[in-house]
């Protein structure tokens, strides 16, 4: 089976899918699978193995793109997919693209355009779910209970006053560009200034701003779900970020997650995890997932469960939690991008 492993993209989560897909080609049984790497740069042009290859063996990506730039045309309006040409065949395509157009129905488009099998959700599947504020309304719609919240657009913003919003919400709102990954553009507010502060750099990232009641002291809890038409849910996953820290932030994240504690599995009362479990395979028929997705949850101080928002294609990097909760549910990390691979043909 030959498989085309895309990453990078030409979104801010760029370096944290280089990371991931690292991971993902390391853990490939190759006696099974023919690997080739595509790397898709921050301008969104895809560049061919040799060059991909060179950058995952630690190059300097910058260098390496340009000398790879030289030798394409690109004035041609296909530039971006041309490389796609330099291998004879692709089976399969195995995108480990974070974020806009990667995760969020783009790609998926392109893989159908090219009548092949690829791994994680269609395209309708991906675009909900990588936009907070559709995701929201289908789990409504199915009644799955969620933070509430209001949008904020251009159209809307004069209105849309730090009295009128925490009238609605409460004295305590999370302000998040609408399509973002990673955390990346998202911030607590809790007066008119911050409020304000916030709107406008998380416009920098998307006309379209979700601003959600804030949890107090929540607890952070995750579920890994695996399958198509039967999926199975793994144990909780939890996390614990350093006193004094708004949010679980991409600092937290990617930059240094030293102070993060993580407890694999977690261990809450078992009506609490028959619940978010529910909740979660709720939200995966909901949304028609497939393959895979990490749901994030919060969980309030009565132990109620709020469905936070599904990642269509999670991180894989080594402090990633989708991978590390099937470790601990009892599927290696091998087995597990085997059984990916296989729902991605199925
Ligand atoms: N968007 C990041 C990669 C995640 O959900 O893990
Ligand atoms: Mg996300």
């Amino acid at each position: 089976l030959h498989i085309a492993l895309l990453f990078g993209g030409n979104s801010s989560e760029h370096d944290v899918s280089k990371r991931s897909a690292h991971n993902i080609y390391d853990g490939m049984d190759k006696n099974k699978y023919d690997v080739s790497l595509f790397m898709i740069t921050k301008d969104g042009i895809i560049i061919n193995d040799e060059f991909s290859r060179r950058i995952f063996d630690g190059e300097d990506e910058d260098a390496v793109v340009k000398e790879a730039y030289a030798t394409m045309d690109l004035t041609s309006p296909l530039a971006p997919v041309m490389a796609l040409q330099s291998v004879p065949e692709i089976d399969f395509f195995y995108p480990v693209v974070h974020g806009n157009l990667g995760e969020d129905g783009t790609l998926q488009g392109l893989f159908r355009l090219l009548k092949k099998p690829y791994i994680g959700a269609g395209i309708a599947a991906s675009a909900m779910s990588f936009d907070k504020e559709l995701t929201k309304r289908v789990l409504d719609q199915a009644g799955i209970r969620n933070t509430k919240y209001v949008v904020v657009t251009p159209d809307n913003q004069a209105e849309m006053t730090w009295d009128v919003v925490s009238a609605k919400l409460g004295k305590l709102v999370f302000v998040k560009p609408a399509k973002q990954g990673s955390s990346v553009g998202i911030h607590m507010a809790k007066n008119a200034d911050e409020f304000q502060a916030a709107i406008a750099d998380a416009m920098t990232y998307d006309y379209k701003v979700l601003v959600e009641e804030g949890i107090k002291n929540p607890r952070e809890i995750e579920i890994s779900i695996l399958g198509n038409d039967h999926p199975i849910a793994s144990k909780l996953g939890g996390l614990r970020i350093p006193d004094g820290d708004d949010f679980y932030d991409y600092n937290n994240k990617f930059v240094d997650a030293s102070g993060v504690v993580f407890d694999l599995p977690v261990i809450v009362d078992e009506a609490l995890e028959q619940e978010i479990r529910e909740m979660a395979l709720a939200t995966y028929k909901a949304l028609e997932l497939k393959g895979l997705a990490r749901l994030d949850f919060l969980v309030d101080e009565n132990n109620v469960p709020y469905m936070g928002e599904p990642n269509t294609l999670p991180g894989f990097t080594n402090i990633s939690l989708y991978p590390q909760m099937w470790n601990v549910s009892g599927i290696g990390y091998s087995e597990l991008i085997d059984r990916l691979i296989e729902l991605g043909i199925e």
